[in-house]
């Protein structure tokens, strides 16, 4: 069977730009950034996926809708609870109507952040959420209305993305291993470190899946690279693959280094379902941490 063809909002972003460059040159991907599809925009939203659901018919491609425009500010967002609403909450959820009236299915990015951090073992989709912070809270929200609002769709939830595009732990460890001779990293944060070209490859394997509509029964599932680590950890881990000396890297307690977002203490995901769902698991963080490093180090300044 082709591959299914793609509208993916927010396509733009770290994980965007893995995901329409996992697909590559097979089918129909269309990735629009925030100036092309703004999801706050009833006009632009139905538009887009109107122009897309008439390429795909025409192309003789099942579409698949995958959602990564997202508030992702999570500091930002505790003063700016309007915006984040608008664009995790109210965003998705007019999104979801319009795939469901389409027939087509949509997979909805989310986050680690919707649970509250004081679990000992990792979390399953169904535990408990309780967000402690405003980007958690929209984004919780977010799930649940795509959830009620259409039957095909799935939440993906993820944590501690890093990609060679963007903003993230990993190039900013790179960018203050240059300029500071030791760096402070909390060691009471844990979670699973996921490579953007990892959660890619599952998110397009799902796609594929409930595009055939060999669709996992659960609809809310876990995807990181698996194995788990403090922030730390992960720190010296980038250090040895920048080729500098771990050491310069020094624990401390989040509450040393205070953000206006509180923080989960513990986020680490299972992906039990995702497995059951026949799906397959992403490799160990620290293996991904290497391959990213051999693809993108010149990116990240490594030696
Ligand atoms: N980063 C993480 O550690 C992490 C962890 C767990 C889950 N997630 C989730 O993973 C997904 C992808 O995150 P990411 O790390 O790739 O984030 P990102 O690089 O910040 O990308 C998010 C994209 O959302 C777009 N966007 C913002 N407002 C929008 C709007 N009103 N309409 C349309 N698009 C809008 C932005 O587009 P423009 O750049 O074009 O303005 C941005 O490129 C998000 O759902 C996020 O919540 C991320």
């Amino acid at each position: 069977m082709p591959p299914s063809a793609l509208l993916i909002p927010g396509g733009r972003g770290q994980l965007g730009a893995d995901l329409a460059a996992a697909r590559g040159a097979a089918g129909l991907v269309h990735a629009p950034g925030s100036a092309e599809l703004d999801i706050t925009d009833s006009g632009m939203l139905t538009d887009a996926v109107d122009s897309f659901a008439d390429a795909a018919s025409d192309a003789g491609l099942r579409p698949v809708v995958i959602n990564l425009a997202a508030y992702t500010a999570v500091d930002d967002a505790e003063s700016d609870r309007a915006t984040a609403e608008r664009v995790n909450t109210r965003g998705p959820a007019e999104l979801a109507g319009l795939c469901r009236e389409r027939g087509m299915p949509l997979l909805h990015v989310s986050t680690d952040y919707v649970f509250a951090g004081d679990a000992v073992e990792p979390y399953e989709p169904t535990d408990e959420t309780g967000p402690r912070s405003v980007y958690g809270s929209t984004k919780l929200a977010g799930e649940q209305a795509v959830l009620a609002a259409h039957s095909r769709a799935w939440v993906v939830r993820t944590a501690w993305l890093y990609g060679a595009r963007g903003a993230n732990f990993v190039s900013a460890m790179a960018r203050l291993c240059a300029e500071r001779e030791t760096v402070s990293v909390a060691e009471d944060q844990i979670g699973s470190p996921t490579w953007t070209a990892d959660l890619a490859g599952g998110l397009l394997e799902l796609a594929d899946s409930v595009a055939r509509r060999d669709e996992p029964a659960a609809r809310v599932l876990h995807c990181t690279n698996t194995g788990s680590v403090s922030r730390y950890e992960f720190a010296r881990a980038i250090f040895e693959e920048l080729g500098a000396d771990p050491d310069r890297v020094r624990p401390v307690a989040t509450a040393d280094v205070p953000r206006p977002a509180p923080r989960p203490a513990y986020s680490v995901l299972s992906d039990r379902q995702w497995a059951e769902g026949g799906l397959t698991p992403l490799r160990h963080w620290r293996e991904a941490l290497r391959v990213a490093f051999e693809r993108h180090g010149a990116v990240w300044g490594a030696s």
